[in-house]
């Protein structure tokens, strides 16, 4: 039988896969059907749209190259970070944005942890609030205006996704928010990251 399959590279391609796709299949199949993976956790909102522009510029300016956004339950994680993340805090989220890398910390529950200030500062200048920093700056955030045109669209886009914007909220994403930049967008988007759950570092 060995010998048969190893001279049959076809047969043993699909075998491989058939084999390979097993411990996946075993792994996600049962996730489909757990409500606790699809449903939101108490009191989850959809981003506001400030917010939700922030995390789009979060995602454009690559700050998941170097931060991940995904607390393991872990003993050395939780002490460091907070309570572990949950799949049902991040159901609203489209893309996800866990990272893969930490250059810098775990952000998935720095919302809060820091003043609105502390933030301007520390993207315009990392170094001056974090000596030795290797964080890069991001002074043009400062000088862009956020795209008031495009906001109402993305609300609408996500609603087909099935996140909860009603018609009246797509209709004012945009009031308020006329001198809005991009930093405050990234730092409206930072500081509700994490926040529902208060077991916090
Ligand atoms: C080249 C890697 C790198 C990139 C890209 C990067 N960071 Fe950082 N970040 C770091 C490092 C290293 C630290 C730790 C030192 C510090 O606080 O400055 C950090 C710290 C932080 C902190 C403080 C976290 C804490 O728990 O104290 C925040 C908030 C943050 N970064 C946000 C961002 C945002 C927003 C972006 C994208 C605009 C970004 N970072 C891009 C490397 C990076």
């Amino acid at each position: 039988m060995n010998d048969f399959i190893e001279k049959n590279i076809g047969l043993m391609i699909v075998l491989i896969i058939v084999a390979v796709s097993f411990g996946g299949i075993v792994e996600i199949v049962p996730l489909m059907s757990q409500k606790v993976v699809t449903e939101p956790i108490d009191g989850l909102e959809p981003l506001p749209p400030l917010a939700l522009e922030g995390r789009d510029i979060y995602i454009r300016e690559g700050c998941t190259v170097c931060h991940s956004q995904m607390i393991r339950p872990l003993r050395a994680e939780v002490e460091r970070y907070g309570h572990y993340s949950v799949a049902g805090e991040l159901v609203y989220d489209h893309p996800f944005v866990f990272g893969s890398k930490r250059t810098g910390p775990d952000l998935a529950r720095v919302g809060q942890l820091y003043s609105d200030d502390w933030h301007r500062a520390h993207l315009l200048d990392p170094r001056s609030v974090v000596p030795g920093s290797i964080m890069p700056s991001y002074p043009w955030l400062f000088e862009r205006a956020i795209d008031l045109e495009v906001l109402p669209k993305k609300l609408a886009a996500l609603q087909t996704l099935g996140v909860p914007y009603t018609d009246e909220d797509i209709e004012n994403a945009t009031v308020g928010l006329e001198n809005s930049t991009e930093a405050d967008a990234i730092i409206a988007y930072l500081q509700q990251l994490g926040t529902l759950i208060t077991e916090r570092r």
